[in-house]
């Protein structure tokens, strides 16, 4: 099952996420991509927070997503002759007739995946579209089982311009599913236009992972090397930890 990202959602997407996220891990795949002299593809691309960085820094990358809300702010933000590299395509079947050194998949993609056979399809494919020696990065946030548990209840959490003098408020709530392993975030989008208060409603199903839980699904999959670091630094996991960012290496062809 796909959930799409919603039109809403996407418009302000760079205006929110520029703002919490960029700070805490646009760096470390940024530095990714400048280590790597071949093809790059980045799944999950969404509205390019770091594709459009990455492709002015001269990568050859490339860029997929389910949603086409997404894909649409991204084509306006690169040039047309650039369109090529950008298709609607899912983690879980996509394909290309070449392959790549880098396959990454920043801020969560994998949790958008909630069953086990669509996961291990995913990494199966992303690993049959690496070179030998290829990487796959991907991440997943640490569940905070007070956090999952109590929720959040309409807690404003961005407020920001996203034009000047036009301001864009996100409230978001939170329903868990220890069953499921999911956390549903519903959110609430309210933004001012010419011709008043505007709103939006969007709830999306996340799956969150334990450790031990990422480390049986990897090695179920065809990856043969891994390893799990704890920060967007470099450093191992530790009771500081707020991400899993799971480095996993093609070593045979
Ligand atoms: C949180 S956004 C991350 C976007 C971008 N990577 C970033 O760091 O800003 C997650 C993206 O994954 C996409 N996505 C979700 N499920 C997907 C799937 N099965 N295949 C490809 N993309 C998917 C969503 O449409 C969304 O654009």
């Amino acid at each position: 099952m796909i959930h799409k990202y919603p039109n809403s959602f996407a418009r302000f997407y760079d205006t929110i996420y520029h703002q919490v996220r960029d700070s805490t891990d646009h760096e470390f795949f940024l530095q990714e991509i400048r280590n790597t002299k071949g093809k790059i593809l980045e799944v999950g691309v969404g509205t390019g927070r770091m594709f459009s960085d990455a492709l002015n820094l001269g990568a050859d990358i490339y860029g997929l997503d389910i949603s086409d809300s997404m894909i649409e702010v991204l084509k306006n933000k690169i040039p047309e002759d650039q369109h090529y590299r950008i298709s609607l395509q899912n983690i879980v079947d996509f394909s290309f007739d070449f392959k790549f050194d880098l396959i990454i998949a920043p801020f969560r993609v994998i949790m958008h995946l909630l069953e086990k056979d669509e996961q291990i399809r995913a990494l199966n494919n992303v690993y049959n579209h690496l070179n030998k020696n290829g990487q796959f990065i991907f991440d997943a946030f640490i569940p905070d089982l007070n956090q999952i548990i109590n929720g959040l209840n309409n807690k404003l959490d961005f407020e920001g311009e996203y034009e000047p003098g036009k301001i864009i408020k996100r409230f978001a709530s939170t329903t868990p599913s220890l069953i499921d392993q999911t956390i549903t975030v519903n959110f609430h989008l309210e933004w001012q236009e010419d011709d008043g208060l505007k709103q939006d409603d969007w709830a999306l199903p996340m799956r969150f992972f334990f450790r031990f839980e990422l480390e049986h699904l990897v090695e179920r999959s065809s990856f043969d090397n891994y390893r799990i670091i704890g920060d967007y630094k470099g450093n191992e996991l530790n009771k500081e930890s707020k991400d899993f960012i799971v480095i996993c290496r093609k070593t045979t062809e």
